[in-house]
């Protein structure tokens, strides 16, 4: 199958991928490098350098690349602190982003479609447990992007007659397997990547945020996912959509709590850290986990790897990538 990975030069595109060349399917990365790097796309894909908010950018790439069966849309702003600063950014680049992107799915008539969305659309779910058909309240303006574009896709796709699935990400960590790619940005803002740093000195300590939370040792418990599992997830997505051409919207999460303390004794279990407790931060549930059984149900999603494998690969790619931020 030949995909169009629109933000494929970024943490989670570019490992989706490493995962489709693997499995035998054509990639073209269309990304304008904006927190993407040129080097994170596998040498056998195609680039392209373009803003998805720009049709003619996009445009250039379909005239070129024919028989393009399904586009895969990776390419938002993605940090929830810098989306409440500056929301219309947020609004540009993530929902006329998808608005532009659907134009061009109109027009050339793409067949499928394959869109990153978050947990972050569920708001402060009262079980702490998401399941796809919950209600849905964001309570920041990156959620409330992300659940515009939900919608968005969902009336364009009855309009205009292409199939969709819409995954909401939990909590990505991890590298891949060859240690080329993995996560590599200037505001790490994740719990696994900023306690790895605090592990290889890169920070001193390791602040956690509350520890009086209504679970077994106090601490926030999140749903971690490996990147790897998370990008097969997408190769099942296309060969899904390609068999049944049917929509769906599915969590992917690993299903598995593990508390903020949890996470920092098994990185100091591999490399030692210094944490500290200090005071809760707003707007954060006690308990944030994905039910994954859909995607477990219809794309037979099972995860490998574990918390400590996130951890150790996160360390060796820092390492090898000599990312000293
Ligand atoms: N990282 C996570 O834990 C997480 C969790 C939930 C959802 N998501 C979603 O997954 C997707 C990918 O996240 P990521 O962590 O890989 O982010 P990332 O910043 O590493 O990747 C985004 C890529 O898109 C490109 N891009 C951004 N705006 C663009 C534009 N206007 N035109 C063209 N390219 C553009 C960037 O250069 C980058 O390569 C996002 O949609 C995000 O909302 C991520």
């Amino acid at each position: 199958m030949k995909v169009l990975v629109v933000g494929g030069a970024g943490y989670i595109g570019s490992h989706t991928v490493y995962e489709l060349i693997r499995a035998g399917h054509e990639c073209i990365v269309f990304d304008n490098l904006s927190t993407g790097y040129k080097d994170f796309v596998h040498p056998n894909a195609k680039f392209y350098f373009g803003d998805v908010r720009n049709y003619k950018d996009l445009e250039n790439v379909l005239k070129k690349e024919e028989n393009i069966s399904c586009v895969m849309h990776f390419a938002a702003k993605i940090i929830v602190p810098e989306s409440v600063s500056i929301p219309l950014e947020y609004y540009s680049n993530n929902v006329e982003g998808v608005r532009v992107l659907l134009e061009i799915v109109r027009d050339f008539k793409i067949k499928h479609f394959v869109f990153s969305s978050t947990a972050a659309v569920y708001g402060e779910p009262e079980t702490g447990i998401c399941l796809e058909d919950n209600i849905l309240n964001p309570i920041n303006p990156y959620g409330e992007t992300k659940l515009a574009c939900e919608k968005m896709i969902k009336w364009a796709s009855e309009a205009y007659n292409f199939t969709y699935i819409i995954f909401r990400y939990f909590n990505v960590a991890g590298a891949d397997s060859s240690l080329k790619i993995g996560l590599f940005k200037d505001q790490i803002t994740h719990l696994i990547p900023i306690a790895v740093q605090a592990a290889i000195g890169i920070r001193e300590e390791l602040l956690i945020y509350g520890n009086d939370y209504p679970t077994k040792d106090g601490t926030c418990i999140r749903d971690y996912i490996h990147v790897s599992d998370l990008a097969k997830a997408h190769v099942s997505a296309a060969i899904y959509l390609e068999e049944k051409n049917k929509s769906e919207t599915m969590n992917l999460g690993s299903s598995n709590g593990y508390s903020v303390l949890e996470v920092a004794d098994t990185v100091n279990n591999i490399s030692s850290i210094k944490y500290r407790f200090t005071s809760r931060r707003a707007g954060d549930p006690a308990i944030l986990m994905a039910d994954s059984s859909k995607a477990r149900r219809l794309l037979n999603f099972k995860p490998l790897f574990s918390l400590e494998d996130m951890i150790k690969s996160d360390i060796a790619f820092r390492r090898n990538y000599k990312c000293n931020k």
